[in-house]
């Protein structure tokens, strides 16, 4: 890992600091912040600031409007909520190219906050535009980069401002890459990587990433799909991601070079339809009309012992099911052993860091990642564009 300078000594006081924060959170039907984890989290760096004295500017996207302005997609929900945990009003400013914007970043005082609305309102914004960059960067005078979440992207936000003013990691991106670095530096071993999810088209690059660098791969969830079936499971109705055959093929090679030991599921929970009560089947022997919908009892054991004398485990995306009770077992047997085991636990995964609170296991991780795409990124060793545009420490 090559540390980013970072927050520690700039002299913020009485200057106008933009932050890229990633306040991109779930919303309920009615348009409330439906998990608030990532504004919480970007809270050290905006209190830091706030003590400081520093006039911040707040820079983020919320879900994917394409360039339009769409209500739907507004953070006003998001600046109540934060003005809520700050304890102070965080007005927001519609257009950074306005001179409204303008003006209220200049009348900001020291200690203050303000939002820019959801910069993915502009088409410049997913492009780097470099008007559109230019037009944010002159709103401040040092650019914090704290969205995490976001730093996989080359966006105007997170590549265009920080190529256009002196700028830094915030301490939420200090900490994400202290603890993400210690999964792809030298990882205690043995390392063990549990991955479930949908998805698998998009998770094969981390799965074969991590040949040869965990020694054990334990493969949950509908992600399993194409692997049972490549090694000619009967899945009955379940519906498995095609045209993966070729690079399944060529997975299961990799593995047996490199020395992974790739564990899959044994068993299965099946839903079937007309009844309410899941059953069990062996991966051989799921009824034509059944659906897959989590690991069954005998993987789950196998799970668990594959998990003991680890001192290493990365864990991203459910190993079944789990938004309904009947298929989240897997899931927290699997991540509920974590809290059992000494090592160190990193969980990762726009969905998962949801599960892993809703099922009760958030606690046997030392870390769970605010990343989604981000963090999977980061672990696959790639180098991402947000981080790589800031200054060495
Ligand atoms: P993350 O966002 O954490 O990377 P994914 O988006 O890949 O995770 O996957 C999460 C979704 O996968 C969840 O909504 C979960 O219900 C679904 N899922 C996992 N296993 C199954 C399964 N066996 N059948 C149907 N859906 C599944
Ligand atoms: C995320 O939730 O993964 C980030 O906020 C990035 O969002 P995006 O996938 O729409 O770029
Ligand atoms: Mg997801």
């Amino acid at each position: 890992m090559v540390a980013k300078r970072g927050l520690g000594s700039a002299p913020v006081r009485g200057r106008r600091v933009l932050v890229r924060v990633d306040f991109n959170v779930p919303l309920t039907p009615a348009g409330q912040v439906a998990d608030d984890r990532r504004i919480v989290e970007s809270l050290p760096t905006l209190n830091h600031l706030r003590a400081a004295g520093a006039r911040t500017i707040l820079l983020s996207h919320l879900g994917r409007p394409n360039g339009r302005h769409d209500p739907r997609f507004t953070l006003r929900p998001v600046a109540h909520r934060l003005s809520a945990l700050l304890g102070q009003p965080v007005p927001m400013a519609d257009d950074p190219g306005s001179v409204k914007a303008i003006e209220m970043t200049a009348r900001l005082e020291n200690g203050q906050f303000l939002l820019l609305e959801n910069l993915r309102f502009h088409p410049g914004e997913e492009a780097n535009d470099p008007t559109f960059a230019a037009q944010i960067a002159r709103l401040g005078e040092l650019f914090v980069e704290d969205a995490f979440g976001t730093v996989h992207r080359a966006h105007a936000s997170t590549v265009g401002v920080p190529q256009r003013l002196p700028s830094c990691a915030g301490l939420l991106v200090e900490r994400e890459v202290r603890e993400l670095s210690r999964l792809v530096d030298a990882p205690e071993r043995p390392y063990a990587v549990v991955v479930g999810g949908a998805k698998v088209a998009d998770k094969l690059p981390l799965l074969e990433s991590l040949l040869g660098r965990a020694d054990r791969l334990l493969i949950g969830g509908a992600l399993s799909f194409p692997f049972l079936a490549a090694r000619g499971a009967q899945l009955g109705g379940t519906a498995v991601e095609a045209g993966l055959e070729t690079e399944v093929a060529a997975f299961f090679a990799k593995a047996k070079d490199a020395g992974t030991d790739v564990v899959l599921p044994e068993d299965l929970t099946i839903e079937r339809p007309g009844t309410n009560e899941p059953s069990v089947h062996a991966i051989e022997a799921v009824p034509a009309d059944g659906l897959a919908r989590d690991i069954g009892p005998r993987t789950r054991a196998r799970f668990i012992e594959s998990l003991d004398g680890t001192r290493t485990v990365f864990w991203n995306g459910p190993l079944g099911l789990a938004e309904d009770p009947r298929f989240a077992e897997g899931t927290r047997a699997v991540l509920g052993h974590l809290a059992e085991i000494a090592g160190y636990h990193v969980g990762a995964g726009g969905d998962s860091a949801r599960v892993a609170q809703e099922l009760g296991v958030a606690n046997g991780f030392q870390f769970i990642s605010t990343g989604g795409g981000a963090a999977l990124e980061f672990v696959q060793g790639l180098e991402l564009p947000g981080l790589a545009v800031l200054p060495d420490a």
